[in-house]
């Protein structure tokens, strides 16, 4: 079947098999592989993508339910050349290692700060609480959105 949908405000058009998800359309045929796949079950986050405004896991949305939709990627989150203040914020806090778990931790970052500017870490940990590191501790990537939020 053939879709249409918008990633990061371009138009795009693909031939998905019924069965294939989100993801793989994203990463093999729409040439956007931020999006990492670590589980393709929903448990670890790499995958969170912004559909409509809501943060899902794109291994867990069928390419077909997106048509007509419009997404955001990570790499829709900076802006004129410019990276996003989570971003920004992950490199300077040092909030990250091998880097696999960063992509979808930094997409439910920025949704968490744009709908709560200033979140406690109760909130924090609760926004996060859908992306797993295998990594860091956790420690970095909190001070990292506490930095953003700043
Ligand atoms: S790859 Fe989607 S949640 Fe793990
Ligand atoms: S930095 Fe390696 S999984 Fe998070």
């Amino acid at each position: 079947m053939r879709i249409s949908l918008r990633v990061n405000g371009e138009a795009h058009e693909a031939d998905v098999w019924e069965g294939e998800s989100l993801l793989y359309v994203l990463r093999e045929r729409l040439g956007y592989p931020g999006s990492k796949n670590a589980c393709e079950q929903g448990e670890c986050g790499s995958c969170s993508v912004m559909l409509d405004g809501d943060l899902v896991c794109a291994c867990l949305v069928l390419a077909a339910q997106a048509d007509g939709h419009d997404l955001v990627t990570v790499e829709g989150l900076a802006e004129d050349g410019r990276l996003h203040r989570v971003q920004e914020a992950f490199v300077a806090a040092g909030a990250v290692q091998c880097g696999f778990c960063t992509p979808g931790l930094v997409v439910a970052a920025a949704d968490l700060l744009q709908r709560t500017a200033d979140p406690s870490d109760d909130e924090i940990r609760e926004a996060l609480s859908g992306n797993l590191c295998r990594c860091t501790g956790y420690a970095k990537i909190f001070d990292a959105v506490r930095m953003a939020a700043q």
